[in-house]
């Protein structure tokens, strides 16, 4: 949440920080600013709104000529989305600028303390106080890395933040605690961002850097130190994936193209897994064999789409290593004292690295001495710098705040996890883990084929689009993609959904169904035997209250035709892997419902990418 950039270089900094920006702006489209440092006199503009307004407002307002300059792109905590509380925030002299992410959670205290050195302060934020102490530090005779460093160490919360000083004009310092950011690495220029997205363009060098650090760009050198001042060293990374993943390549939203991207996504993720003697083999699985062995529970914990693939992967897990797994909401783990030892092995999805719910959720498991094994899209992000391993999905960057090409890819990287395990374990014979790999390497071809007949759904969402309420029933692996379906067409075309095990339907939810109420229903493949006899009988009782029935079903299974108001045919799968096929066309259904209402399908209301608060 929020997007933060930084720029000091040869360059003109407003366009590399307007840029970065752009490709950040899914993090948070509540306001956004800029600030820049110039002969002697620091210029700011900043503007409630997406970042349109702000080139509206910077094109009347002749901002100088600079090779120094910070961004911020806003999703509100403190104070509401207006001018006054947008990004950057300065100084009582105006000579420092500042950029937040995160909560200052002794943000009153300072306030108060301020206030009553005479400061009046011009806005609601948290981050505003932060500005007025690092400008005093600089008044006193502090550098911006020292006063930076001096601050830091008064704060508590969660923080990314990033400076600029006109006392200083050729350096950029930024500092984080429990939130994100990376130092890109270019030649006489340098970067600061939340994520390498925003400036993938100039450099794909990368500095990880850890906890607890401050970090001063210029020009030439990047320096790091802890927030005492000791040098510290950030951790190099080289970023797999090129500007042209960023871009929306012709297509009207990211969602869109992310939706086409799931084929190769999940080849990327399978790539390289199987070594030339059929055995799976999974390069950055650091825990060894004998702690794998050891392990007696499974706990995944994750958010939204990641734990809906979290819950497909309970499934898996269970059935290939018969190791008991638990799947819970990263926001509840820490809060209901779960059970866990050294020999827990917790799995923490997360697209982004930095969901800080997943993140304090981890933290927890750790104290606890279980072993964290983290499944990851973002390399250099939190959650897998303090997991024990990490399996990194191949996704290539999701921009578009709705999970799409990750969530597959996560199902995979979990069935990778489970059929490790059971090779390391003995619970199934290698030709038979050869041949379940083989099964997931026909997955993209399968996806191919369902994108392929996508047409049909959408005119259906397009036929629909005054549509108040939609279910989506499900058993077994197609209980989550039913959640999933549900979550997408909530958050990206604000329409009243829920998704049901359909067994509990007749417990309550039935009630629901009205004349013409749209039920999508995912069908478990026909030898799941007397599974599909039943989805056969929830099918029917919805119907006989009037439900208009759209059925997700594999490809000849006849016995659902009598029952369908429309028909979705999946190829045919495996049962373990059928949320990989049949999530596709609820994505493309959601997003053209978002379209037909005429919503922003990349950045719908009050939400934002990589939830960087609790
Ligand atoms: C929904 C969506 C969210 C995320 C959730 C976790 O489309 O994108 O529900 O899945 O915020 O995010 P990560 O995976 O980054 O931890």
């Amino acid at each position: 949440m929020c997007g933060i950039v930084g720029y000091v270089g040869r360059q003109t900094a407003l366009k590399v920080v307007i840029d970065g920006l752009r490709r950040l702006e899914y993090r948070g489209y509540d306001s956004a600013g800029v600030a820049l440092v110039s002969d002697g006199e620091l210029f700011t503009e900043r503007r409630a709104g997406k970042l349109a307004n702000l080139d509206a407002a910077l094109a009347d307002a002749e901002p100088p000529q600079s090779m120094t300059g910070i961004g911020h792109t806003r999703w509100a905590t403190h104070g509401a989305p207006t001018d006054r509380n947008a990004h950057p925030h300065v100084g009582r002299q105006g000579r420092v600028a500042l950029v937040h992410n995160g909560i200052i959670e002794n943000f009153a205290a300072l306030r108060t303390k301020l206030e009553a050195a005479g400061h009046e302060l011009d806005s609601d934020t948290d981050t505003e106080v932060a500005a007025r102490l690092l400008e005093a530090e600089v008044a006193a005779g502090a550098d911006l890395t020292e006063a930076m460093q001096d601050v830091c160490r008064q704060l508590e919360g969660a923080f990314t933040l990033v400076a600029v000083s006109v006392d200083d004009p050729d350096r950029v310092v930024a500092a984080r605690r429990n939130s994100p950011l990376v130092v890109g690495l270019g030649r006489g220029e340098n970067f600061l961002a939340s994520d390498v997205a925003a400036f993938i363009e100039h450099t794909r060098d990368a500095l990880e850097l850890g906890q607890d650090q401050v970090v001063t760009i210029t020009p030439d050198k990047v320096a790091v130190s802890d927030f005492h001042g000791n040098p510290a060293e950030g951790k190099p990374f080289h970023v797999d994936w090129d500007i042209a993943a960023a871009e929306k390549s012709g297509y009207d939203y990211f969602m869109l193209k992310e939706i086409e991207e799931q084929p190769k996504a999940i080849a990327d993720t399978l790539l390289g897994r199987l070594t030339e003697t059929g055995r799976l083999q999974l390069d950055e699985m650091r825990l060894s064999d004998d702690e794998l062995r050891a392990i007696d529970k499974i706990i995944i914990i994750a958010c939204g789409t990641a734990f809906h693939a979290g819950l497909v992967a309970k499934y898996a897990i269970e059935h290939w290593t018969r190791i008991p797994c638990e799947v819970e909401l990263s926001s509840e783990f820490r809060y209901r004292d779960p059970i866990i030892d050294r020999d827990t092995m917790v799995i923490a999805i997360s697209q982004s690295g930095e969901t800080m719910d997943t993140l304090m959720a981890l933290r927890h498991a750790r104290q606890q001495r279980a072993k964290v094994l983290a499944i990851s899209n973002s390399n250099g992000s939190t959650i897998p710098r303090e997991s024990d391993a990490v399996l990194y999905t191949h996704a290539g960057p999701e921009i578009a705040v709705a999970s799409t090409k990750a969530f597959l890819t996560q199902i995979v990287a979990c069935h990778l996890i489970a059929l490790y395990l059971a090779q390391v374990r003995g619970t199934k014979y290698g030709d038979e883990i050869t041949e379940i790999v083989g099964q997931l390497e026909q997955i993209p071809a399968a996806v191919t084929e369902v994108l392929a007949a996508l047409e049909p759904v959408r005119e259906l969402a397009r036929e629909m689009g005054e549509a108040r309420l939609v279910l989506f029933l499900g058993r077994h692996v197609g209980y989550p993609v039913a959640l999933e379906g549900a979550l997408k067409l909530k958050e990206l075309a604000y329409i009243h959904a829920e998704g049901f095990a359909a067994g509990e339907l007749k417990h309550g939810p039935i009630a629901l169904i009205d004349q013409g109420t749209p039920v999508f229903v995912v069908v478990p493949p026909k030898g799941r035997g007397s599974l599909h006899d039943k989805m056969i009988s929830s099918i029917q009782e919805v119907r006989a209250r009037g439900a208009r029935t759209i059925i997700l079903a594999e490809q000849g299974d006849d016995k659902v035709l009598p029952y369908a108001d429309q028909l979705i045919a999946l190829p045919k799968v495996p049962t373990l892997m059928q949320p990989l096929v049949a999530t596709v066309p609820l994505q493309a259904f959601s997003c053209e419902m978002a379209m037909v209402k005429g919503l922003d399908v990349d950045q719908p209301r009050n939400l934002a990418k990589s939830v960087t608060v609790e």
